[in-house]
């Protein structure tokens, strides 16, 4: 039987295991939005993970909506990446870039113009946006994009996969989860256009696949991922029917050949739970989709294997437990306890709670002491 701990390749990837780093925001990076330098020992001590999936990075500058996160568009930033991709193989690790754009989770502070932020349509996200300063302030009414304009976008994913590659990734992941902008595309709750990129599910399908085709033609696709989120409400998003629109989306990409798909189908209580009833869509996706499925969402060791037991994924991405335990995987091979993640420093800060997680030794040690 397939355990967690054999090897899978996912397209031109090969993984030494199936516990793989899921990208978590830091809001870490420094001036010009340029990866801290910390981050090179932060994901390296990580490398033990079967693929490190980076924190979501911004393809432009108006894909920004958080602060200090950073971006893979200008070369300081490439830079930046690439001392901690160097790391990462030094350390015999695998590691991808995640290529997002917010669309209306941004506010005008980010934008490059001071503007309105874009989105499919003039709908707002709901809840509060965080300022340059981390203080929160109400989502605003983005501004709906023209056609012209979501041409342009499309090439601007297809200039950060080429950044990627500069900065020696192994791949990229395309972020089409949780209430930004592609997935803003994909729901009708906030996509309500009544052009070739709204209404039926082949439209609202149209952006995402227009921009796995250009990262796929700087990539190939055996080196391209794609992260959906069918059924939580991450930002305010929703779909009046998500069985469709995803089982469809997952159809529909199937002829690309990606290297895997990454579906979030969280447990309550986690981060990007699910919302209570949500049809449990991952199975289905995957059968339609054909290739190699990661799920995640709130897995503990027993719950990764059952998921992969039953059919509904061949590998498991992991989030806040590999951010408190940079040795998940030795930790999981050897059922031994885990460090307790720190909230408080989830974003933003230094060292602390970044790079100063204990590895299981030193946790024995300090627990005998
Ligand atoms: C601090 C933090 C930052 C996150 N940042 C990102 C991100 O940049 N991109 C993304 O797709 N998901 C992000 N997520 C979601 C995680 O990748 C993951 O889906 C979530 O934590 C659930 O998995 P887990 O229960 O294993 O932690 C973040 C979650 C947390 C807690």
């Amino acid at each position: 039987m397939t355990t967690l701990f054999d090897p899978i390749d996912l397209g031109a990837i090969h993984l030494s295991n199936r516990i793989v780093m899921a990208p978590l925001t830091r809001s870490r990076a420094i001036a010009g939005e340029v990866p801290n330098p910390l981050a090179v020992e932060y994901y390296s001590q990580r490398a033990s993970t079967g693929l490190i999936i980076s924190e979501a990075t911004q393809i432009s500058q108006s894909g920004q909506g958080y602060p200090n996160t950073p971006g893979i568009f200008t070369d300081e930033q490439v830079a930046g990446w690439k001392a901690i991709t160097d790391a990462v193989h030094a350390r015999g690790g695998k590691m991808v870039a995640q290529l997002w754009h917010v669309g209306r989770v941004s506010i005008p502070d980010y934008q490059p113009d001071g503007g309105q932020a874009v989105a499919p349509s003039a709908i707002a996200a709901v809840g509060n946006a965080m300022k340059r300063d981390f203080s929160m302030t109400p989502f605003e009414t983005p501004r709906a994009l023209a056609v012209e304009e979501i041409k342009a976008i499309v090439a601007d994913y297809a200039h950060a996969a080429e950044q990627a590659r500069k900065a020696g990734f192994d791949g990229v992941e395309v972020h089409g989860a949780n209430g930004y902008l592609i997935d803003q595309f994909l729901k009708d709750g906030s996509n309500q256009r009544d052009d070739s990129y709204g209404g039926s599910v082949e439209n609202r399908s149209r952006f995402l696949l227009e921009v796995v085709a250009a990262v796929v033609a700087v990539w190939g696709a055996d080196r391209v991922g794609l992260r959906l989120s069918p059924s939580n409400g991450s930002n305010g998003t929703q779909d009046s029917n998500p069985e469709t629109i995803f089982v469809h989306a997952a159809a529909a990409l199937k002829p690309f050949g990606l290297a895997y798909l990454h579906v979030i189908e969280g447990e309550p209580g986690t981060p990007m739970a699910s919302w209570d009833g949500a049809p449990k869509l991952a199975a289905r996706m995957r059968e339609a989709f054909g290739g190699p499925v990661m799920l995640n969402g709130g897995l503990t060791r027993e719950l990764a294997e059952a998921a992969i037991a039953e059919g509904r994924a061949d590998l498991v991405s992991v989030g806040v437990p590999v951010l408190a335990n940079p040795d998940l995987v030795e930790r999981w091979k050897r059922n031994a306890p885990l460090n307790t993640p720190d909230k408080a420093t989830f974003y933003g800060g230094g060292a602390r709670g970044y790079t100063d997680y204990p590895f299981l030794e030193a946790a024995e040690a300090q627990a005998t002491e």
